[in-house]
């Protein structure tokens, strides 16, 4: 379900991003991690190339969030991976609502977030979600400029299928979900910090921190995600129904069926 991706630099140096899928049966387009090739051939002689969506196609208007946060301007400070037992859907729907926060975190990040606040949008087949944090609702009268979105809120993206940044103040947070098996999931999480951020010992040393500090909240969120996982497998329940506060959840499983249905 996850989408492999192929960059490449081309002639003129530009970058480019391309499904590293082959366009006649879906195979792997290019097995190697790296390398150099004029042209990226399976079983055919020309790469149809008309026919690959870059990964402007693919994101839509979340290009325009993704240009503000300076994201192609950012490098990767620290990055693991980790098998969690739960299907990677329940791991999404962790980061697209905010009632669990008060349980799940109560000791970690809980306290700095108000109870049960996510504001979101789908654009298209992609959800933006706005989580404020407690210094939002004290901004009060103070003028526009004084507000600071990435200061006062947390903004998760899920971008379709199974790739949600998490956008903090001087960070994104990258999350990764590959379906393993059916209650088996990958997830990479990788802290990536702007270009201009100092490479220096100190620095890094505080993204090491970030990045431990975020995956501890995140096996929180695993956790919770495994134990979901059993309780489908223990078929307790015939069924599941979405609440008022779970609408991007809702969203999130239409169009992954959308997308199945073709
Ligand atoms: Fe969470």
């Amino acid at each position: 379900m996850y989408l492999p991706l192929l960059l490449t630099r081309d002639d003129d140096d530009d970058v480019r991003v391309l499904p590293n899928v082959c366009r006649h049966r879906g195979a792997t387009l290019e097995r190697e991690a790296a390398g150099c090739k004029r042209v990226f051939t399976w079983v055919i002689a020309e790469p149809d190339v008309a026919h690959m969506p870059g990964i402007d196609a693919r994101i839509g208007a979340l290009g325009a969030d993704f240009d503000w946060i300076g994201l192609p301007d950012h490098r990767i400070a620290a990055i693991e991976q980790i098998d969690i037992a739960a299907n990677w859907k329940l791991l999404i729907e962790g980061g697209l609502e905010a009632y669990h926060f008060r349980v799940a975190h109560k000791d970690t990040i809980g306290p700095y977030f108000p109870d049960n606040l996510l504001i979101w949008q789908s654009f298209g087949p992609h959800i933006r979600a706005m989580l404020p944090r407690n210094s939002m609702p004290d901004l009060g009268d103070a003028p526009e400029a004084d507000w600071h979105l990435r200061r006062d809120a947390n903004l998760v993206y899920l971008m379709m299928v199974n790739t949600q940044p998490l956008v903090q103040q001087d960070h994104v947070m990258w999350f990764h979900f590959e379906p393993v098996s059916e209650a088996l999931t990958r997830v990479r999480m990788a802290t990536l910090v702007p270009n201009s951020a100092p490479r220096t010992p100190e620095m890094q040393a505080h993204w090491d921190k970030n990045q431990r500090i975020t995956v501890i909240a995140l096996m929180e969120d695993f956790e919770l995600g495994e134990e979901i996982q059993s309780g489908f497998a223990s078929r307790g329940n015939p069924s599941h129904l979405f609440g008022r506060f779970e609408g991007a959840l809702d969203r999130f499983n239409r169009v992954v069926e959308e997308m199945i249905a073709g």
